[in-house]
Parts: structure tokens; sequence; C-alpha cells
């Protein structure tokens, strides 16, 4: 992008360019999986973020397969470091979250859940982000289809390409509270590094979202 971050993007800067890597997902009513995930946070010179996540299934030999969750919205960072996080899915729900940033940690919770009648009951949501060395980690809980707020998510990323339109505000490495990502003990199963860049899997509206996650 041609401008400068606007001031207000100062605490998120570390966040502006492409991640990629992978992660693992559960949940008490569903299957075990692990997925990989493209992240692009960008700017325009306004006060904001441009956020954008997509996702598809890694079988066991970390090949890919059909795409799964996409969301996209805008972080909007507030003075004394609070955040405010708007999400749409294309699953039929639309997240509105507040949050604080700490340093390179992030926590945020869902003020409010939208979500269509014909969308899977999701009542809450909880995410966790931050650097580990160099990666970016998160963590999210949901509650859904009446189970309480617990783990869906947790995936590590790696900064991706050639940082295009970000300038790379602070890769610096440094490092968050140690407890961005790991959330759920699934650390250890990341996906490697194939995991990535799926090509044309991500082809619009291709099926098998499921109506869900
Ligand atoms: C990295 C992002 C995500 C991935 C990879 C993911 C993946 C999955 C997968 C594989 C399933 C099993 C059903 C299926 O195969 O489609 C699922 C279920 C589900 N996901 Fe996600 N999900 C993600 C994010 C989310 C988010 C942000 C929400 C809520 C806003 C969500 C809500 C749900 C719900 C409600 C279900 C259905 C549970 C049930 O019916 O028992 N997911 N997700």
């Amino acid at each position: 992008m041609e401008n400068e971050p606007h001031a207000s993007l100062g605490p998120l800067l570390f966040l502006l360019g492409r991640w990629e890597g992978a992660g693992v997902g559960g949940y008490p009513t569903i299957e075990g999986f692990r997925f990989g995930q493209e992240i692009s946070f960008s700017h325009n010179g306004k006060p904001y973020l441009i956020y954008s996540s997509r996702t598809w299934l890694l079988d066991d030999a970390g090949n890919i397969g059909r795409p799964l969750a996409m969301e996209s919205g805008f972080w909007r960072p507030q003075p004394g470091n609070q955040l405010e996080v708007l999400l749409a899915h294309p699953t039929g729900f639309v997240e509105v979250y507040l949050g604080e940033i700490s340093g390179t940690k992030i926590e945020m919770a869902t003020d409010a859940v939208v979500r269509t009648s014909s969308a899977k009951e999701v009542t809450a949501g909880r995410r966790l982000y931050g650097m580990i060395q160099a990666d970016l980690g998160y963590a999210y809980e949901m509650a859904a289809v009446g189970q309480p707020l617990q783990a869906h998510l947790s995936a590590q990323l790696k900064r991706a390409g050639s940082a295009d339109d970000t300038g790379a505000g602070g890769t610096g490495g440094e490092r968050a509270g140690g407890d961005g990502g790991g959330a759920g003990g699934t650390g250890d199963e990341r996906a490697g590094g194939d995991g990535v860049s799926p090509g044309s899997a991500a082809s619009e509206g291709a099926g098998g979202d499921g109506g869900t996650g």
C-alpha cells in the first residue's frame, strides 16, 4: 500500500503481512482434524487492519484437502491498548470482539455473535494471539451447538511471502507472553511446513464447507 500505516496501528504493526502455517482443531461434537491456514493483515492508511484468513484440510501426510473455514474483517485498535475486531464468516456468523493488546499478545472475547437463521448455533468466542519467537500463534475457543466455551482451534503460522504491502513493522522476534497459541496442548501435532500454499484449493464456492466451520 502506498500509505503509511495510520498512527493508531502502532500496537498492531507486528501483525502486518502474510502468514502461513498449520494447526489442529476439534470439538466434542466433531472429529479432530489438521488444517493449513493463510492469514493476511494489510492496511490502507486508515485506522484499522484489513484481515482475511482461509484454511484447508490437511491429511496425516500433510497433503492438502478441501477448503475449510474462511473469515474476514477489520481490527480496530483503540486508545489504551484496547482493540475492537469485526469478523464475518461465510457460514452465517458475524462476530464482534473486544480485546486488549499487551505487547505482542492479544486477547479478545466476543461482545456479540450474530447469526443467520440457517447458521449453526455459535454463541461466544475467545481468541488469544501471540508471537512465539518469530511465529504467530493463536488459539480459538468457542461456545457452540450447546457446548460451553472450549477449544476449537490452535495454529502456528510463519511469516510468508515478501511482506509486500506491509512495511513489515516489527518482526523483531520479540517474545510474547509465552502462552500465545498453544492452548489445548495441541502444539506438537503441527503439520510440517508442507501444509501451506494450497494453490487452487481455495477456489471460491467449493463445496464441502458444510455450513460449519
Ligand atoms: C481456522 C478456522 C476454522 C477451521 C479450520 C474450522 C474447521 C472445522 C471443521 C473441520 C469442522 C467439522 C465440520 C466440517 O468438516 O466442516 C468444524 C465445525 C464447526 N466449526 Fe469450525 N473451523 C474454523 C473456525 C470456526 C469459527 C471461527 C467458528 C465460529 C464462528 C466455527 C464454528 C464451527 C461450528 C459451529 C462447527 C460445527 C460443530 C458441530 O456441528 O458439532 N469454526 N470446524
